[in-house]
């Protein structure tokens, strides 16, 4: 075992022992490779570097209080990692070939899978690029695929306090008929004007609107959004949104333990009527939200109280954690037991 400060590792890179790579060349895939290198040699004319032919996954391994590593919801994520593939051109991953480099990529770092109780994860980053050269804006006839592992220590480091967001109108991180329901680079590029400016007013995210009618909420930087009132989960259905694999796992609690749940837009007024405002995603499961601030109207919706999550929040949090760790029973196929 590592012998890392797991209680302290930020969200953040950390070198491990090895990655894996495979090229599709010749309309095919070839065969695994492991290295050790943190480094990729890169045609300079690669369709990655120009035309923003990337796409990526983060999906998360935990240890067990049994000793055994668990990987969360794997399928969904070379599902998605197809559907972002599909959307830019790009050569997709067969799912035998995203397990196979996640459980080799796993098992060659074990050392790095934080210990049970440390709150610490193992972040799995798939990376999908175009890596063949063109010059003419098309896709790339060759394409990289890799996988590699970081410790993550908990989101939060003060535990699950929520935080303050802030509405933002001066910049989209989707068109309607773009990208945002798949995860590819050029999203987050375009995410990260906005969110720099909010980090430095002080707040932990922006909040995008729909990029059509600045009426509805889309997302939170790289989370789906949530409000809970009258014991339903409510959360956006917009074209310009990723598609949360938390986000699915929480309805799907929500459902189990009593809840109702919406998916439908969510029109920015709404937020006055929320009893709980949350944000989700495979970082931090639940993100809660205390306060928005909309810079247009002049508004501040706030939501709890003494600045301590809701009740349902607190729940949904406290049961998905314990069904990705193994502390709960896992009745929906959601985990996988790396032999
Ligand atoms: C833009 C965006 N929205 C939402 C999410 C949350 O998705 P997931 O729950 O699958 O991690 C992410 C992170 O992957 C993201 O990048």
């Amino acid at each position: 075992m590592e012998t890392l400060d797991w209680k302290s590792l930020p969200f953040g890179y950390i070198k491990t022992d090895y990655n894996v790579r495979c090229y599709y060349r010749d309309g095919k895939w070839g065969e695994l490779e492991i290295s050790s290198s943190e480094i990729i040699n890169l045609h300079m004319a690669a369709t990655s570097l120009h035309y923003g032919q990337e796409a990526f996954e983060g999906l998360k391994a935990f240890m067990g209080r049994d000793g055994q590593v668990r990987v969360f919801r794997w399928k969904d994520n070379a599902a998605r990692m197809k559907t972002s593939a599909q959307g830019i051109l790009m050569a997709e991953v067969p799912e035998e070939l995203f397990h196979d480099a996640m459980v080799k990529t796993i098992k060659m770092n074990l050392r790095f899978v934080p210990p049970f109780g440390s709150g610490a994860s193992l972040y799995i980053r798939p990376l999908l690029i175009g890596s063949g050269a063109e010059v003419g804006v098309k896709a790339a006839r060759e394409y990289l695929f890799m996988i590699f592992v970081t410790p993550v220590g908990p989101y939060f480091k003060e535990g699950f306090k929520p935080s303050r967001m802030i509405i933002t109108r001066e910049y989209d991180r989707a068109a309607p008929l773009g990208t945002g329901r798949i995860k590819v680079g050029g999203n987050y590029a375009a995410s990260l004007k906005a969110m720099d400016l909010a980090h430095r007013e002080g707040y932990s995210s922006a909040l995008f609107l729909d990029a059509r009618e600045k009426k509805y909420i889309d997302e939170a930087g790289p989370a789906n959004f949530f409000g809970i009132k009258n014991s339903t989960y409510i959360t956006p259905d917009s074209v310009s949104i990723l598609p949360s694999i938390t986000n699915k796992s929480l309805q799907r609690i929500a459902l189990d333990m009593g809840m109702k749940v919406e998916v439908r837009p969510v029109p920015v007024e709404e937020l006055a009527t929320f009893e709980e405002v949350g944000a989700c995603g495979t970082a931090a499961v639940i993100s809660p939200v205390k306060a928005i601030v909309d810079d247009e109207s002049g508004k501040t919706y706030q939501f709890g109280s003494n600045g301590e999550p809701g009740p349902w929040s607190k729940k949904l949090y406290e049961r998905l954690i314990a069904i990705q760790t193994g502390e709960l029973p896992d009745p929906y196929g959601w985990v996988e037991i790396i032999k």
